[in-house]
Order: structure tokens, then C-alpha cells, then sequence
């Protein structure tokens, strides 16, 4: 049942940091959004568009239950919402070992200004607005089974942290 999940906010590196951990330890990477996407062949700007967000949110549950069935050694990048949502994160949490990634809000505000396809930061678009966002999200990703601070680490020094808690849980 080794399935590591990655939460946080968008823009805390699950995607970057998810597959770097998973070629160390020679998993399979499977990235939430990416998959959405591929299978309806539209960006997630699009989908949102479209169909709107609790569409969205359907689609992404589906895939984690899928996922949970169907996959084993995988590392996973969720998109920001996904534990939010249909008690994804007490199924992640009962199918493996789910890490959250935090990150302060103005780094994160740093890295996101020059990103277009995020739809939530069209509706988001202030720095309050943004921090509230963040404030309401935050008490749901501390209930990960454990949380990684990242501001002021490289990314191999946050790597190997992970890595150390996935031999201590698994
Ligand atoms: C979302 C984050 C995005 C993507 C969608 C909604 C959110 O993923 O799933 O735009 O609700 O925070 P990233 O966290 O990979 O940006």
C-alpha cells in the first residue's frame, strides 16, 4: 500500500518535489491535475471555465479513489483543493502516507504572480484576498500525517526530509 501523497497550497512544489522523491526511491509519479487534463484533453482553466469548479472537484475525487484502487508505490502531486473536498484527505490518509508541503504566503504570492492558468487566482487576485484563501485552507493541510516547512530550503535539502519520514512510516 506504499502511496505517498503530496498536499498544499498551489505553489508549494508537490509537483516538483513528488517526482523528484519519486525517482529516488524508484516509484511511479502519477500528478492529479495532469491526469484530469489528459483525460479531457482541455487545460484545468478550461474544465473550470466550462463546467465550473465543483465539476472540477468531482473529476478529482474520481481520480484519487482510482488511483487509491488501482495503483501501488506511487507518489502522488494533488492539486491545492484536492483535500478539501469529498473526505479526499481522510482517504488518502487511510491509504497511505499523506505529506504536506507549507509555505509562507508571500513566497508563495512571489511565485504565482507571472502564472495565467490557475483559475482560482482570477478570483483570488489580491494579496488579502489571496492570504485569506490561505488562512482558510491552512487547517486543512496541517491534518497531514506530517508537514514540511519549505521556505529557505533547497530542494534536495527538503527531498531528503521527506525521504526520511517515508522510511520511518512505511
Ligand atoms: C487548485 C489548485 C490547482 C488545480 C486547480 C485548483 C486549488 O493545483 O488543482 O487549479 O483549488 O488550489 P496546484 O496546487 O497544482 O496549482
Amino acid at each position: 500500500m506504499k502511496k505517498i501523497f503530496f498536499i498544499g497550497f498551489m505553489g508549494t512544489g508537490k509537483t516538483t518535489i513528488g517526482k523528484l522523491v519519486s525517482d529516488k526511491l524508484n516509484l511511479d509519479f502519477i500528478d492529479t491535475d495532469s491526469l484530469i487534463e489528459e483525460r479531457l484533453n482541455m487545460p484545468i482553466s478550461n474544465i473550470f471555465e466550462e463546467w465550473g469548479e465543483e465539476y472540477f472537484r468531482k473529476l478529482e475525487h474520481d481520480v484519487i479513489c482510482k488511483i487509491i484502487k488501482s495503483t501501488e508505490g506511487t507518489v502522488i502531486a494533488t492539486g491545492g483543493g484536492t483535500p478539501l473536498y469529498h473526505g479526499n484527505l481522510q482517504l488518502m490518509k487511510n491509504n497511505g502516507l499523506v505529506i504536506g508541503l507549507n509555505t509562507s504566503p508571500k513566497e508563495l504570492w512571489r511565485r504565482l504572480q507571472d502564472c495565467q492558468e490557475r483559475p482560482l487566482l482570477k478570483q483570488y487576485n489580491t494579496y488579502k484576498k489571496f492570504c485569506k484563501l490561505y488562512r482558510n485552507r491552512s487547517n486543512i493541510y496541517a491534518q497531514a500525517h506530517i508537514t514540511i516547512k519549505t521556505d529557505g530550503k533547497s530542494l534536495e535539502e527538503i527531498v531528503k526530509e521527506v525521504i526520511s519520514y517515508v522510511f520511518k512510516f512505511f
